[in-house]
């Protein structure tokens, strides 16, 4: 988890490492100008359009936006995790990485190998109790369960009774296994249960998921508690029976449910996970995108199935890289993946999957039934809702594609409003001549030259009144000064890395690749009070427009907005 190894370690980490050794290494570089440039590893491509910048230490690639800095380009070129990609850094330039309370996540603490091992006994204790016990076999058999498949996922049963687990009570207690009385005394937490061990990705158990056998007990489902060893957020039920069934994995279904994992198991489909009872989140979309391009999310038909669906959705935005696909599976109101594939069989449940949602089918279909479009209103409400959300999305042809079906569904042209949903506006002849590409804002050449030189920020004093105009990626702006004036001699590489799971992440980091156009270090400075400058009159222009709008519309102007106005009106 990345907040056990300390963020002063991080930062440091990036700024000693050189990223250009780091991906040479792997991907032979070409040194072109200023950057090092190869064809890029994560997309086909004959030309090379993948960079690594030295100076700024990330890369990016322009066709298919994949960029990040040296701890990113491991996870995603060597499928490592977080903290494996920090280890092999640390370890390239021979130090170690001091982990915070002393907690390792991938060396453990002492004591965790036990740990796992009483797990592990559980889960052998539980499978036992199943075999011999034939009611709970017959309910397996009633759900459509083969001991084949109830042996693949180690399903168990924990027996009736207080306390029956064998094992160190130490160490029961701590994964979770038992839970403390008032008085001190302990008993099992999970009892006439059908057991299901969650797994890690090297098979050992960190958890259970328990289902009642009585339909009348209660919580139909009891999961373990948080434990050192177990972070709910971080783990997918499933993933390490899929990896283990299958090498090349073509799509990963998500459910919802330990049950539907298992029968979709059952019946062939041995590529189905399950998030464990909360709502998926952007880490888990990622490490599942690690695995595989294709992402299935299954839902319900009902409203709470497009409810969970929906925020699926808005978790995925920012993973969405070249080649990723994420689909949604709503299936018959009334069916889960479990009953689906029980009642009507395999090839229908592939049908189902044939007929999936694309995500901007899902996108558009939701935003749609709150706007109506067919109103002028509406369209612009539609756009101001898309806005958000089309923002996350870094891989430029995706974006591509929704700006089409903006203009085929609202039949609007591409005009100035839907300029507005790219950030972008129209901009002054001063700064147009010295920004360095088409259509570039103010605004976004400021963003530019700030991540080119941080300590730009030192002078601007506050710019949060500019908030008040709406000028598309003033937020970012400010956000980003708020960040260096807090640290103002942050590097490049600590700056972006602040933004780490930022929705703006991968915009940043797509305008941190832009080499400015200037003609020499010493022109960026006036570059950037130009922006600023450029900015400023943007923002009276908006704020008299809205302060003449407001008096016009018969509303009284308050004290603060006719001094606004006065000076407003006065000075330029
Ligand atoms: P469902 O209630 O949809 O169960 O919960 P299901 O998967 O259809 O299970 P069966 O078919 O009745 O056996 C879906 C998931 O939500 C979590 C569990 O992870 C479950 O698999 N859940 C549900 C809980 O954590 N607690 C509950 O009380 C219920
Ligand atoms: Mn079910």
């Amino acid at each position: 988890m990345a907040g056990r190894v300390p963020r002063s370690f991080i930062d440091d980490l990036l700024n000693r490492v050189d990223i250009v050794e780091v991906i040479d290494s792997r991907v032979p570089l070409k040194k072109k100008g200023s950057e090092y440039w190869a064809c890029c590893p994560f997309h086909n491509e004959k030309s090379a359009s993948f960079s690594v910048s030295q100076n700024k230490q990330f890369f990016h690639c322009f066709g298919c936006q994949q960029s990040g800095n040296a701890i990113g380009f491991l996870m995603d070129y060597d499928h490592m995790e977080f903290v494996e990609a920090i280890e092999t850094l640390a370890q390239s330039i021979g130090i170690d990485v001091p982990y915070e309370q002393g907690q390792a996540p991938r060396k453990p603490a002492p004591g965790t190998d036990s740990l796992y091992n009483a797990m592990g006994s559980c889960t052998e204790y539980y499978q036992n109790q199943l075999k011999q016990n034939n009611t709970v076999i017959d309910y397996l058999k009633q759900r459509g369960i083969s001991g084949q498949t109830a042996k693949d996922y180690a399903i168990g049963y924990a027996p009736e009774g207080w306390r029956n687990l064998p094992g160190e009570q130490k160490l029961l207690l701590e994964g979770g296994m038992l839970v403390e009385k008032d008085n001190g005394q302990h008993y099992d937490r999970f009892r006439h249960r059908l057991m299901f061990p969650i797994r890690d990705r090297s098979g050992r158990t960190i958890a259970f998921g328990g289902r009642v056998i009585k339909a009348e007990d209660n919580p139909k489902y009891l999961n373990s508690p948080e434990t050192s060893i177990f972070h709910k957020g971080e783990e997918i039920y499933g993933l390490f029976e899929l990896k283990k069934a299958v090498t090349n994995i073509e799509q990963i279904f998500v459910t919802e449910g330990y049950m539907d994992v298992v029968a979709l198991a059952e019946h062939g489909v041995k590529t189905a996970v399950a998030t464990l009872g909360t709502a998926i989140n952007n880490a888990q979309i990622e490490k599942l995108f690690r695995s595989c391009k294709i992402l299935v999310f299954c839902f319900d038909g009902d409203n709470a199935g497009r409810k969970a669906a929906w925020r699926s959705l808005e978790q995925c935005l920012a993973s969405l890289k070249e080649g990723r696909l994420a689909k949604f599976l709503f299936l018959p109101d009334g069916h889960d993946p479990d009953s689906f594939i029980g009642e009507h069989g395999n090839q229908a449940f592939q049908q189902q999957c044939a007929n999936a949602t694309t995500l901007t089918e899902f996108l558009f279909n939701t935003l749609k039934a709150e706007c109506n479009i067919q109103s002028l209103e509406g369209k612009s409400q539609f756009l101001d809702r898309l806005r958000p959300y089309f923002m996350q999305i870094p891989l430029q042809s995706l974006k591509d594609q929704i700006l089409g079906e903006v203009e085929r569904q609202l039949s609007v042209q591409l005009d100035t409003r839907l300029f507005n949903i790219l950030g972008e506006d129209t901009v002054s002849q001063t700064v147009k001549t010295v920004i360095p590409e088409n259509r570039w804002t103010a605004t976004k050449l400021a963003i530019n030259l700030l991540l080119h030189k941080p300590q730009l920020a030192k002078n601007t004093g506050s710019l949060n009144h500019l908030t008040e105009a709406n000028i598309p990626g003033t937020d970012l702006l400010l956000q980003l000064l708020d960040t260096i004036h807090e640290e103002p001699e942050i590097s490049t590489q600590n700056l972006l890395d602040r933004f780490k799971g930022n929705p703006h992440e991968s915009h940043l980091y797509q305008l941190a690749a832009v080499q400015p156009a200037m003609e020499n270090e010493e022109s960026i400075e006036p570059m950037f009070r130009d922006c600023l400058q450029q900015l400023q009159v943007q923002y009276i222009k908006i704020r008299r427009q809205q302060l003449i709008e407001k008096s016009q519309s018969g509303e009284p102007l308050s004290e603060a907005e006719k001094c606004e106005h006065k000076q407003l009106f006065t000075k330029h």
